[in-house]
């Protein structure tokens, strides 16, 4: 990379996120994995910065992103974990740990975590508890991670009891998302992605909604590419609602939409069998189902999700019995005074929360789901 096309890279943020104590800087345009030493503040004398990957994104993108770093005068310390969910353990995080013990770093030393949600949660929970916080640097690589999963601060690892269930809220000294990572992804991992892109659509955006209704099969097949705007509108919306609700209380809850069912599936296909976005277009379509039933949104809103998350189901869901899936709910974070808080659709770019929804609508949405996914 020419020092010439390196300095033509802007520096300033596309976007900005604001919580009560923190400015997030968002830096958002393909190409700028090659740039990232310039979005961190380049330090005066070399000094350390940590990149932790996993194995298939380092094979990826490790050299170039440390190349970047090493231009803009870092010293690159590069741990690569292994690839998968069962990566998200406190023996990870105390492994990080240790590594950074002996490596001396103090609470200037970045974290850069660099991968997919996976990377972002585990190696941000290490980055929040050691030393009671270092900067973290969140630069996801999948379409989950870009829209969702490292915007906001949420990080955490598993318990055996639940999926996520150990955590805290910690905010990125930046973000750096660069589309461009997105074109080697698989068409599983994107299929994946745009169940999270359609969620945005339905709690706040029809307009990318329809974008997606008119052009997910040929994003998913590959004959046209998810253009950086539909990342950039789901990147704004989220840090729109995270700075109306960091702590999840609120507005935050409808980022939940479909994740409330899409988890205690995870959970039943022992986080193995199916990816992230698989469970919440299930989750998303049970969810609107209820709010069907309910007459909260009409039945061609409801079927207008249906035709599109058709495109983003398991393409392999074995029967189940409603109650194997319901008995995964028990754990959900979202639970309040022992009900789940559940996001149902009200149309298309608009939910509400409710905490009544009863066992015989998840009963009645569980089956509707076993039936749909066959047709
Ligand atoms: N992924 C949901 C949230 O960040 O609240």
């Amino acid at each position: 990379m020419s020092e010439r096309t390196h300095s033509a890279h802007p520096v300033t943020p596309s976007l900005v996120g604001r919580t009560a104590g923190k400015r997030i800087p968002v830096y958002l345009a393909k190409g700028l994995i090659d740039h990232i030493g310039r979005a961190l503040n380049p330090p005066a004398l070399p000094r350390a910065v940590e990149v932790v990957t996993d194995e298939h994104v380092h094979q990826l993108l490790g050299r170039r992103v440390s190349a970047a770093l090493r231009r803009a005068g870092w010293s690159v310390n590069l741990t690569i974990l292994p690839a998968g969910e069962r990566i998200k353990t406190s023996a990870t995080v105390s492994r990080l740990h240790e590594r950074w013990f002996d490596l001396r770093y103090d609470r200037q030393t970045p974290i850069i975590a660099l991968g997919g949600g996976t990377v972002g949660d585990v190696v941000g929970f290490a980055a929040a508890t050691f030393m009671r916080g270092l900067p973290l640097w969140q630069v996801p690589t999948t379409i989950v991670a870009q829209v969702d999963a490292a915007i906001g601060g949420k990080v955490g690892i598993n318990h055996k009891r639940g999926k996520n269930l150990i955590g805290c809220f910690y905010q990125p000294a930046g973000v750096v998302i660069d589309p461009s990572v997105l074109a080697t992804l698989p068409v599983r991992e994107r299929r994946s992605g745009l169940a999270e892109i359609v969620k945005y659509g339905v709690i706040s955006d029809e307009r990318l909604f329809r974008t997606c209704e008119r052009h997910v099969e040929a994003w998913i097949d590959g004959r046209a590419p998810i253009p950086d705007s539909a990342i950039e509108r789901c990147t704004r919306i989220k840090l729109r609602i995270v700075a109306a609700d960091e702590t999840d209380h609120g507005p935050r809850r409808a980022l939940n939409f479909g994740h409330t069912l899409g988890h205690a599936f995870e959970r039943w296909g022992n986080y193995q069998r199916f990816r992230h976005g698989e469970t919440v277009a299930l989750g998303m379509v049970a969810a609107g189902w209820m709010a069907a039933e309910r007459g909260l949104w009409t039945k061609e809103q409801f079927a207008c999700l249906c035709q599109v998350c058709r495109h983003l189901r398991p393409v392999r869901l074995p029967a189940f019995r409603s109650k194997e899936i319901s008995i995964h709910l028990g754990f959900d974070k979202k639970r309040t005074s022992g009900h789940n808080v559940w996001i149902l659709p009200r149309s298309i770019g608009r939910v509400d929360s409710f905490a009544d929804v009863t066992d015989r609508e998840i009963s009645s949405a569980l089956a509707f789901v076993n039936v749909w996914v066959r047709e």
